[in-house]
């Protein structure tokens, strides 16, 4: 905390010296095309490949180690593109040493993950998503943008944007979770964050659309694991996102590791070429994932290095990420007929265009600017947007008796293993982020609130994984004498993330065990959950009196989940992802099929011939969409402006809420349609609207959603994107449990 305060002060103090935003450069050069083009026409082959090859620094390590010597590659000119290298100084001595070494001095274009953040590090992307607030999105992208371009990065590998319904999946925290439809808009608005309105801003960085595609469906929630499913199914739920980037704008792409239906994505020229470059338009450059060329090897669907290379560049890949395979092969595959110059032409061409529009031709340097950097990075508006963030993503699962908000004259132990950690809380793939000393831990938040500091004790109990129960009994001791226990638990932050897949997603090591000793003390026991995925918490669910999800909140964390339990923030987050009762239920989501035996629970007078478990309800433990407030709101007057849609109108949907509570408070009022009957069979909803509305306490807020013909289409029968005439159902409400319903039809 000291080390921030200084930094901060550093920042103000020169915060002057780069207040006009992206100082335009002074050099004027030929229109991008024609540059390009001149350019290409002194380059020789050799030095066109070098612009597909991209080897990673000796920074952070995100895949297995690379056995090129990257130095000399840039010193002999074979190098494009270099990730993992941060900081203007690293990054300018690494530009210095390939411009020294470039006949046509081109530029080498630097990559790195800011996912969530490059050092003001924002909640991760699913905990962000549970805001449900698309500015906000696009603002902390904005300031990550800003804030890793100061330090020499041109080019973020973000927004993450695969669907997944799979909590074994470790890399559903960089996500935006099961909605196509909220998945969308997120990666929409994180694009427009990252990108701005013109690359050439000194506070931009190109962005990334990863991973190409439905990696997010790997069988078993394994990471790298097979992908297989209906052409339907990738159309309808997990291509929307990757297309609302393309409709942003994006820059760049990355293939996936995984295969779809036999064919590896660093391969597959349906999804590479006819699909994202031929029908939606797309004029960036693809980029694999980390040796993922190499990788079609082990998959079985290349003979060796250089028919990878050959099947990566008829596919539409254009460079490739570590593997040295365009490096090693690209020239040999040429002159034995396997790939065309016109393919290595438009790969070279798509890559030097970005450098063009990043400004990298008119000056190298541009984005190496120390004081720029030390005037930018953590700065404080930065630093409160990352609280602003990390208080909207808190979601309140569960609170018996209010015995949230807590009062500052109550007596509170907090107990638990990320109790005081500054470490985790700010997740996987935190980029440059400060892990030691940095973050605001949970415990630095409640001193930062709390006047009487004699009311609060700090006691970890026990650690997130080993079973070691030393510490335990100093920490009951402290929960004996307290009015209320708040036990801060979760997992180790690498325990999300990539290649972090899991079986078992219960709490982690004895932190149950621990909780079940302090739920024997009586007290009121407030679990606050530090996490990367939907956890099982059934049991948590039966025995703790109040439940926030507070995932991993970034930098300001501990200041957020404070003021979230003080109150000083009244929590509105709603749920990206649906929470199982038990793993044994995964793959679980709201928008499924309802089946020929659809289970209608105790009720059904058909208990055993349903699609139902023996041992276990359908429904989940907490349903995506939903979260709870300190307030409450009430949902009436359910209307809609006719009950027929036929050709370009709209019907209108109108519904009051009412905030019934003793609370301000925020709620996503979410909008739910079901088509009743299809030339295939259509999800029981899928989520067709949301607004995130303040309603003051008492106050009645009248909301309106409107519906076109557009927003129910789908693949029908012959693969057609069409809206069919039918009855429709619309569910308005707070989350995907929503049952206040109305009834439409759509005419010819
Ligand atoms: C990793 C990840 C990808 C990341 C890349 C570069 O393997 O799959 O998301 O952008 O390598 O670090």
């Amino acid at each position: 905390m000291k080390k921030r305060t200084l930094l901060l002060l550093l920042a103000c103090s020169t915060i002057t010296v780069y207040a006009q935003k992206g100082k335009k450069p002074q050099i004027k050069i030929k229109p991008r095309t024609e540059f390009v083009a001149d350019l290409m026409s002194k380059m020789t082959l050799e030095e066109k490949i070098a612009q597909m090859v991209q080897f990673t620094a000796d920074g952070t390590i995100t895949g297995p180690k690379s056995g090129t010597n990257w130095v000399d590659e840039i010193k002999k000119g074979n190098v494009g593109s270099i990730l993992n290298a941060t900081g203007v100084d690293y990054t300018r001595k690494i530009q210095k040493m390939n411009l020294d070494n470039s006949r046509l001095k081109i530029p080498i274009l630097f990559g790195y993950d800011v996912i969530h953040g490059y050092k003001t590090i924002f909640p991760i992307t699913l905990g962000e998503t549970a805001s449900w607030d698309l500015e906000l999105a696009r603002k902390s992208a904005e300031i990550a943008a800003a804030e890793s371009a100061a330090a020499g990065i041109h080019w973020t590998f973000a927004p993450m944007v695969d669907i997944s319904r799979d909590p074994r999946w470790g890399r559903v925290s960089e996500g935006a979770g099961e909605d196509t439809y909220l998945g969308s808009k997120m990666a929409f608005a994180r694009v427009k964050g990252f990108q701005g309105n013109n690359l050439n801003d000194l506070y931009t960085v190109l962005a990334c659309t990863k991973h190409f595609a439905a990696y997010g469906a790997a069988e078993a929630g394994r990471d790298y694991n097979t992908v297989d499913m209906s052409e339907r199914l990738l159309r309808e739920v997990y291509l929307p996102p990757y297309k609302a980037t393309v409709d942003a704008g994006v820059g760049s792409f990355m293939a996936s590791f995984n295969e779809i239906a036999g064919v590896p994505s660093t391969g597959n020229k349906w999804l590479m070429n006819d699909l994202l470059k031929k029908e939606w338009g797309f004029n960036g450059f693809v980029v694999t994932d980390y040796t993922g060329m190499n990788e079609m090897i082990p998959h079985g669907y290349a003979k060796n290095e250089q028919h990878a290379g050959e099947l990566a560049l008829k596919a539409g890949i254009d460079m490739d990420m570590v593997g040295a395979i365009y490096l090693n092969d690209t020239k040999k595959n040429l002159q034995e007929g396997k790939v065309t110059m016109a393919q290595i032409d438009d790969a070279c061409r798509r890559v030097l265009l970005a450098k063009y529009d990043l400004g990298l031709f008119e000056d190298p340097y541009r984005y190496n600017e120390e004081k720029r950097e030390k005037a930018t990075i953590y700065k404080k508006e930065y630093l409160d947007a990352a609280l602003n963030a990390a208080n909207k993503s808190m979601v309140l699962l569960k609170n018996s008796n209010n015995v949230l908000p807590l009062k500052q004259s109550q007596k509170v132990a907090f107990v638990g293993p990320l109790v005081s950690d500054e470490f985790n809380i700010i997740g996987s793939w935190a980029a440059a982020g400060d892990r030691n000393g940095y973050a605001v831990s949970v415990e630095e938040g409640v001193k930062h609130l709390v006047k009487d500091q004699s009311k609060v004790s700090f006691n970890k109990g026990v650690e997130i994984k080993d079973s070691k129960r030393t510490m335990m009994q100093a920490a009951l001791d402290a929960a004996k004498n307290a009015d209320v226990v708040v036990a801060v638990m979760g997992e180790f932050e690498n325990q999300s993330g990539e290649a972090a897949s899991q079986v078992n997603i219960d709490l982690p090591g004895i932190q149950k065990e621990f909780l079940a000793e302090l739920k024997k003390l009586g007290k009121p026991v407030v679990l606050v959950l530090l996490n990367g995925r939907p956890l099982t918490l059934s049991w948590e669910n039966d025995n703790m009196d109040a439940i926030l999800e507070a995932w991993f909140p970034g930098t300001m964390g501990g200041d957020a989940i404070a003021q979230t339990l003080y109150g000083v923030n009244n929590p509105s987050g709603k749920l990206p992802m649906t929470f199982p009762r038990s793993v044994g239920q995964v793959p679980i989501y709201y928008n499924h099929k309802n089946t020929g035996r659809p289970y209608l629970g105790t009720n059904d007078p058909e208990q055993k011939y349903k699609s139902r478990y023996t041992d276990s309800e359908n429904s989940p433990l907490y349903a995506f969409g939903y979260g709870l407030s300190y307030t409450k709101f009430e949902y009436s007057n359910l209307k809609l402006s006719s009950n027929k849609l036929s050709g370009s109108n709209k019907i209108t949907v109108t519904v009051d809420v009412k905030n019934t509570g003793n609370y301000d408070g925020e709620e996503v009022v979410q909008l739910y349609v079901h088509d009743v009957v299809g030339s295939v069979t259509r999800p029981v909803k899928e989520l067709k609207g949301f607004t995130k509305q303040l309603i003051k306490k008492g106050e009645t807020k009248t909301v309106t959603f409107d519906i076109s013909a557009d927003d129910l289409r789908f693949y029908n029968i012959d693969m057609k994107f069409v809206a069919e005439p039918g009855d429709f159902e619309v569910f308005v409400g707070g989350s995907s449990d929503a049952t206040l319903k109305a009834t439409f039809e759509l005419v010819k």
